[in-house]
């Protein structure tokens, strides 16, 4: 079409209603959960860009495909469905159903790591890095540089570095690397891209010290339509068959159901090793359940099977990409220092160069997200170091390698108007930027603390 605007590809079939509570109930909320947005209430947030893990809208399709459900405990049709699905996708044979992402995560790190294991990753998601933690290894980032830079400007951030991959390799040893794993789109580093030069280039690193290769392949489908943007060779392939190429360089693949299959439960493990797989289903039934369901309703493994084949289709890539962009291009227009480019399902804002005056032991981030909601009901996430910060013994911290807020699109759910209003929201915020202030950590967890912790201003 010869017009500029890429508009949804879709119309609005059924609604839900959004709040619109008052700037003194609103912070009333904020004491009440202890300035942490996790503890809100939805009903108290009006653009919820907390995640976009689960938050899509389910297309017409997915919901009928939810009435031929076959809740068999053993044997279901919609398992068959599903699992015909994903293999056709990624060419694993071995498929098994979780309830989502972070099950595969502890079923597979279960089976395979231990105390001193390394597994090494561009940036390991924070429940990924729980799991290899809880399970006694070491969780090692290697993201490339720019990945670490949020104003660098680099088609694929979310590359990893291969000269630190080979280093571990050396340091450690192959014996203790139970897999290598890559996470596209790299979430925790700003929802950037990794290239398929990139994915060679590790895959090859693998098989000269005959490691496995795993990928988190939870924003896919996202992650094949920067290929294809931007990657030289690629422009005239379909999503399909980058993301074919994609997965045929790994042998495993941890996956979420909740982003890019536009599901709101789910999720699998899926790999090449049939002996692997087969300690997996031990674990499976512990846990999740018989492995022809894995947690799942039927329905939902046909919602899943649904939402992989829509998720490729390029009319909603390309709105997708461009929806998120757009965020950020409002951003970068008034101003707003943002993790450039902009990501495949989110827009972070880069709080330690937007609040220089915060220090990272005082949470600028934390403070930036609160501010957000008190003053717009736009409820964002913390990515920085009230999540990834590493208490040390003295009661410091080491911060993490960013401050951001991450503002995550949910899928097919909000329309060009309501980003309109949280740009708004942004720029009213950004004025008076220098007047925030940061907090400090009252209560807190030992493992994923930034769910739970308690704050109070400083
Ligand atoms: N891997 C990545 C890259 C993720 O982004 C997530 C979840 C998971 C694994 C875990 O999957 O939630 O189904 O257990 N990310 C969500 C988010 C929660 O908000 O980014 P899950």
């Amino acid at each position: 079409m010869p017009y500029r605007t890429i508009i949804e590809p879709f119309r609005i079939h059924s609604v839900q209603g959004i709040a619109f509570p008052t700037l003194e109930q609103r912070e009333a909320a904020l004491l009440r959960a202890g300035y942490n947005l996790f503890g809100l209430h939805a009903d108290e947030v009006t653009i919820d860009l907390l995640t976009d893990s689960g938050t899509g809208s389910m297309s017409a399709e997915q919901w009928a495909a939810m009435m031929i459900g076959d809740e068999s405990y053993a044997g279901s049709r919609s398992f068959y469905r599903f699992a015909d699905t994903v293999t056709r996708l990624t060419g694993l044979p071995e498929v098994i159903p979780v309830h989502q992402g972070r099950a595969a995560e502890w079923i597979l790190f279960s089976s395979v790591a231990g105390p001193g294991m390394v597994v090494p990753n561009n940036t390991h998601f924070d429940t990924t890095r729980a799991n290899v933690e809880y399970q006694g290894a070491e969780a090692r980032d290697m993201v490339i540089p720019e990945g670490r830079d949020p104003s660098a400007d680099h088609p694929f951030k979310g590359n990893m570095d291969v000269t630190a991959l080979r280093a571990t390799i050396a340091e450690v040893g192959a014996t203790h690397i139970p897999l290598v794993m890559i996470t596209v789109t790299n979430n925790s580093g700003g929802g950037q891209p990794v290239s398929l030069e990139n994915l060679r280039a590790v895959r090859a690193v693998c098989d000269e010290h005959g490691l496995p290769f795993f990928m988190d392949a939870a924003r896919f489908a996202e992650n094949a339509w920067f290929i294809k943007l931007r990657e030289p060779g690629q422009a005239d392939r379909t999503p399909r068959e980058i993301a074919h190429e994609m997965f045929s360089l790994v042998d495993g693949v941890t996956f979420s159901a909740k982003k890019d299959a536009i599901a709101n439960i789910g999720g699998f493990l899926a790999m090449k090793d049939p002996e692997l797989a087969a300690q997996c289903r031990n674990l499976l039934i512990l846990t999740e359940g018989f492995p022809t369901y894995g947690g799942l309703a039927g329905r939902d493994l046909e919602a899943i099977a649904t939402g992989l084949d829509e998720v490729l289709e390029e009319g909603y890539l390309r709105y997708r990409i461009r929806s998120t962009e757009y965020l950020g291009e409002k951003c970068r227009d008034a101003g707003v220092p943002i993790v450039w480019p902009p990501g495949g399902h989110a827009v972070y804002i880069d709080a330690r160069a937007m609040l220089p005056h915060i220090p990272p032991s005082q949470y600028p981030a934390q403070s930036l997200a609160v501010e957000l909601y008190r003053e717009g009901g736009v409820r964002g996430v913390e990515i920085g170091s009230v999540m990834f910060g590493v208490p040390l013994e003295d009661g410091s911290e080491t911060p993490a390698a960013m401050e951001l807020v991450r503002l995550a699109v949910p899928r097919r759910t909000y329309t060009q108007s309501h980003i309109d209003y949280v740009g708004e929201v942004i720029v009213a915020v950004a004025e008076r930027a220098p007047a925030l202030r940061g907090f400090r950590i009252t209560r807190s967890a030992p493992w994923l603390r930034h769910f739970t912790a308690q704050f109070a201003r400083l």
